[in-house]
């Protein structure tokens, strides 16, 4: 492994496949970057890592030609770019076919080497993540000289088979789709309130729902979208219409406008751009009551031209009753306020674990100023475990998903850590003269660490909350 990876950084350094490279080391003089003063070096530690090649290796580096598209390209961007570069995907170019792909190699190669692609913002060793889709050494390496050799197709018999996807979906076709009742117009310019829409379930009985993704009607308007889970006997938004848009402005009791800004409700999935959907692991899936309503709340920006959003959400039902409920909880704080010009101002929010939960994932939300987010443990003796550090890009909203649950015990206390960036150099700010306080628009700001723990499968929120040991569940 460690040879390759050597073969591969000096195949990439000279800009061709490493059994190339060693042809052309012996035959050619006139190579631009092998000098004479080059060459003794390069040839005698090529010597010295073939003798020290294994035999099967040897015998790889002999058959190993240039990289091409279908043998060594595709089954890269297919496992780590496809799920947004594919048509209908959130990004601008698809990268399934040779013709798709080729012209866009050098950007490729640029983008794999400054690691601005695939995204991903969590400090390199603290914690480990199952969806962090970011490349090896030795795969930038790779996609380098594919590049880098003029990006030769190959012979198509070596691609991969190719990766299915289910219509626009991300999950698999969904068990169950459900769509606004009504759409939402977008005005072309100016703020929009979050907008709600509440849509029943029809459930008779509960479900449990092992995944499930959001796919806003209106991509380019739609800022965030939170789906609420609303179990009947929830007094939460009671007065407010079903299956007709509305704000809280237009709701007629203040009680009302109150209660649609804060909530106890458990969610279900939040979407923000570059988010992924939720997929639980085995055995753990989230509970939606029988009689639930679910909640739209959704976000949304003016780009100069109207539209009218139909925002849907397909859920994947379990296939086998689980041992565990996935609630997800949060660490906010929405008392600060970011003094004008700040570079890095700190805002952090704190809580113990009322009972025994095993940590999933992480989801931090900030706006504009967002810098940074941090999720701590803050242990007795007062030492820190990071559990995660993100370099927050507004528009790359993420979650990230442990590789390893995290058995946490009741009184454990959390820290979430929100830094900044009011001042004039922080290229998204909209106002550096603006003290900023919370607030819904996106020239205010947010401090919510959303994380996700799987508890016993007969507690809700509520009996989650109960310290001290949870009362019995019923059932
Ligand atoms: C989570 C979604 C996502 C994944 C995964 C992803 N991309 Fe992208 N990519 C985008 C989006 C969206 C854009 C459009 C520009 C932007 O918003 O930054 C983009 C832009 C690009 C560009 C244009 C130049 C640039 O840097 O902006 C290249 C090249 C690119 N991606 C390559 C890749 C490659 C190669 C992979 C896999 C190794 C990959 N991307 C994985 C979403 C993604």
């Amino acid at each position: 492994m460690r040879l390759s990876r050597v073969f591969l950084k000096l195949a990439s350094g000279y800009r061709t496949a490493p059994g190339q490279q060693r042809k052309r080391v012996w035959a050619s003089s006139s190579h631009r970057m092998i000098r004479s003063g080059d060459l003794f070096p390069f040839v005698v530690l090529v010597l010295v890592l073939l003798s020290f090649v294994p035999l099967r290796a040897h015998q790889n580096l002999a058959t190993q030609a240039t990289p091409t598209f279908y043998r060594d390209a595709l089954p890269l961007l297919q496992e780590h770019c496809q799920v947004c570069h594919r048509s209908g995907g959130i990004a601008p170019m698809a990268f399934e076919n040779y013709q798709g792909t080729r012209g866009y190699a050098a950007a490729i190669q640029a983008a794999v080497q400054n690691h601005s692609m695939p995204p991903w913002f969590a400090e390199k060793g603290i914690g480990k993540f199952s969806n962090d889709p970011s490349l090896t050494d030795e795969e930038i390496a790779l996609l380098s000289a594919w590049a880098a050799a003029k990006a030769p197709a190959g012979n198509p018999a070596d691609a991969p088979a190719p990766k299915k996807w289910a219509d626009r979906w991300t999950i698999p076709a969904p068990d169950l789709e459900i769509k606004m009742a009504e759409p939402v117009n977008i005005p072309a310019d100016g703020d929009v309130a979050y907008t709600y829409e509440i849509l029943p379930t029809h459930f008779k009985e509960g479900r449990w729902v092992q995944a499930s993704e959001i796919l806003p009607g209106l991509p380019e308007h739609v800022h965030h979208a939170v789906v609420y889970v609303r179990p009947p006997d929830s007094q939460w938004l009671r007065h407010a219409p079903v299956g007709k848009p509305f704000t809280a402005e237009a709701l007629n009791s203040s009680e009302d406008k109150k209660d649609a800004m804060w909530t106890d409700s458990d969610v279900l999935l939040v979407y923000a751009p570059g988010s992924t959907p939720d997929t639980w692991p085995r055995g753990m899936a989230k509970f939606v009551p029988a009689g639930t309503d679910l909640v739209f709340q959704m976000h949304y920006t003016t780009n100069g031209k109207p539209g009218k959003d139909l925002t849907r959400i397909g859920l994947i039902f379990a296939k086998d009753l689980p041992q565990k409920r996935v609630l997800t909880l949060q660490l906010t704080n929405d008392h600060f306020v970011i003094p004008p010009g700040a570079p890095d101002y700190r805002v952090e929010a704190r809580g113990t674990l009322p009972n025994d939960a095993l940590l999933l994932s992480f989801f931090p939300h900030m706006h504009l100023r967002g810098k940074r987010f941090e999720y701590n443990i803050i242990h007795k003796d007062k030492t820190v475990e990071p559990l995660l550090r993100v370099h927050y890009h507004f528009h790359w909203q993420m979650s990230y998903r442990l590789a390893e649950p995290l058995g946490l015990k009741a009184g454990t206390e959390l820290q979430g850590v929100a830094w900044f960036d009011n001042s004039k150099d922080n290229p998204h700010n909209p106002d550096p003269g603006a003290a900023v306080r919370w607030g819904e628009q996106t020239y205010d700001e947010m401090m919510v660490g959303f994380f996700d723990v799987a508890v016993d499968s007969r507690l809700d929120k509520p009996r989650f909350f109960q310290r001290g040991g949870p009362s019995a569940p019923e059932k």
